[in-house]
């Protein structure tokens, strides 16, 4: 998207009209279209309505942004005008932004670029250029926004929208190592740092867990991980290590799955498209904040190498696990990864994010993630930030009440409770097993909210959930008064 700032209107453009519930605009309109009538639109959160101009025959869009209420969502609403219509928007576009706050054109912006974003990246050429004009340009009409703002929240949107391609690619094309050069190249192009463990390294440093996981694929595990310093950091510590489940194929291996949703399954690295994606956005951005991101990422493949349920593995932590289903492999590849941050980097806050339950989409559906921590500080921290951009999280206990169900028999630990019963609290509980009892650990289940239904396409798709949750959250820890 070409986006540029610009104090007047051209008639040459088609013009989009946001308007908040209920406070039609009513001397804009005769301004912009030189009727004097009036127009059956409410405002109602995304209602959309097309005029034409008498005069130029230019479209105006009138844009329904609800109400205040909804002000956190707003980039929901100009993603879905600019998603439908975006194949007329040949000459540009402008956006009325005249009455819109900051926070509202940041939105709008974000909305903007992700409606670029084509799921059918692998339909062949001549498909695609018949239904979609994928790209447009966009002028804001405004003399209160700052230059800066409209590129910050494009990068974000952007970075989104990269999430969005990792996530939806198949799992044929996206393997561990395609993750490992997603993030190389990454890292390169925007200026962070990047280091993988190839499987042998996995192996020296005993990632058994990791290994344990991948053993069954022909695409070798990995351990990426990312760092962003910004140049004046006062500390050899990170304030943040965030870490992604990224399998990306979940048979269930041995303990196979059903067939019905397992295409689904590629979307089970959603942790670490969001943990790429936090790093690579705060890199651009250039947060003050010292951040780690470590993705710990395998297939989770059915062959005569995989792991087997009974099969007892030592993590990277030392303990041992007992493997009662291969398919909580999740809860393995993080006890490694999340060790691996506490030992090696000490982080302040240490944050997962995996799609990591069926039981948690059960317990709150796909409006929230499953947020599990004893510190209510970070917690309510948290909390905030997501309503603020409409990336919910909602907490979840982690009473000690469930600790026997990660005890084994004949190992320190055993991956699953064999009950059918408070499965996203017991695959926290596992993970907790594994911060060395870290004061400021967060563990998100994003199972309902990575990947789901949408306006944006006929079957499930990624949010990019967890991208600006995380920068966000950098924001609001690096300035805490702000
Ligand atoms: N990747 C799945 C969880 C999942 C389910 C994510 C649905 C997104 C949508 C995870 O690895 C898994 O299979 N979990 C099992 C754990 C069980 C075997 C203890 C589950 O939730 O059923
Ligand atoms: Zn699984
Ligand atoms: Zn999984």
């Amino acid at each position: 998207m070409l986006l540029t700032l610009s104090k007047s209107h051209s008639n040459s453009h088609s013009i989009i009209l946001p308007i908040v519930k209920g406070k039609i605009d009513h001397e804009r309109l005769v301004e912009l279209t030189g009727l004097d009538i009036t127009f059956d639109f409410e405002g109602d959160f995304k209602e959309q309505q097309v005029i034409y101009h008498p005069k130029t025959g230019k479209r105006i869009y009138l844009l329904g942004l609800g109400e205040e209420k909804d002000s956190n969502r707003l980039r929901d609403a100009f993603r879905s005008l600019a998603f439908k219509h975006c194949k007329d928007f040949e000459a540009g576009l402008q956006l009325d932004g005249l009455h819109l706050s900051q926070k509202a054109v940041e939105e709008a912006v974000i909305g903007l670029e992700l409606a670029t974003y084509r799921i059918g990246a692998h339909k062949t050429e001549s498909e695609l250029s018949d239904f979609y004009k994928d790209d447009f340009e966009v002028v804001i009409i405004s003399d209160q926004i700052d230059k800066s703002l409209l590129k910050k929240a494009q990068d974000t949107g952007n970075s989104m929208k990269h999430v969005l391609a990792l996530v939806d690619a198949p799992a044929n094309v996206k393997t561990p190592q395609y993750l490992a050069q997603w993030a190389k190249d990454s890292a390169k192009k925007y200026g962070y740092t990047c280091e993988i463990f190839e499987k042998e390294k996995l192996q020296q440093d005993g990632f058994g867990a990791l290994i344990a996981v991948g053993q069954g694929s022909i695409h070798e595990p990995v351990l990426i991980t990312l760092e962003h310093k910004p140049k004046d950091a006062s500390s050899e510590v990170p304030e943040l290590a965030l870490i992604g489940k990224g399998i990306t194929f979940d048979t269930g291996g041995i303990s196979i799955k059903g067939s019905q949703n397992m295409h689904y399954m590629k979307s089970d690295m959603g942790g670490a498209g969001a943990v790429l994606g936090a790093v690579e956005l705060a890199a651009r951005l250039d947060l003050p904040i010292h951040v780690v991101g470590i993705v710990a990422s395998a297939e989770n493949a059915v062959d005569a190498n995989s792991f087997k349920p009974g099969d007892v593995i030592t993590s990277y932590s030392g303990k041992t696990i007992e493997i009662i289903d291969t398919d909580a492999e999740g809860r393995l590849v993080l006890a490694d990864a999340i060790n691996y941050a506490v030992k090696n980097y000490q982080p302040k806050h240490i944050i997962d994010l995996a799609t990591l339950t069926g039981n948690c989409v059960m317990a709150l559906g796909y409006s929230a993630a499953g947020m599990f921590t004893k510190n209510e500080a970070l917690a309510e921290k948290l909390q905030r930030v997501g309503e603020d951009i409409y990336e919910r999280v909602w907490p979840l206990p982690l009473f000690d009440e469930f600790k026997s169900d990660v005890f084994s028999d004949i190992a320190d630990v055993r991956n699953f409770s064999g009950k059918p019963i408070a499965g996203a609290i017991t695959a926290a509980k596992f993970l907790e097993v594994f911060t060395e009892e870290h004061e400021c650990w967060m563990h998100l289940d994003i199972a309902g909210v990575a990947f789901g239904d949408s306006e944006y396409s006929k079957m499930k798709s990624a949010s990019a959930y967890g991208v600006r949750l995380m920068v966000e959250f950098m924001k609001a820890i690096a300035e805490p008064n702000t």
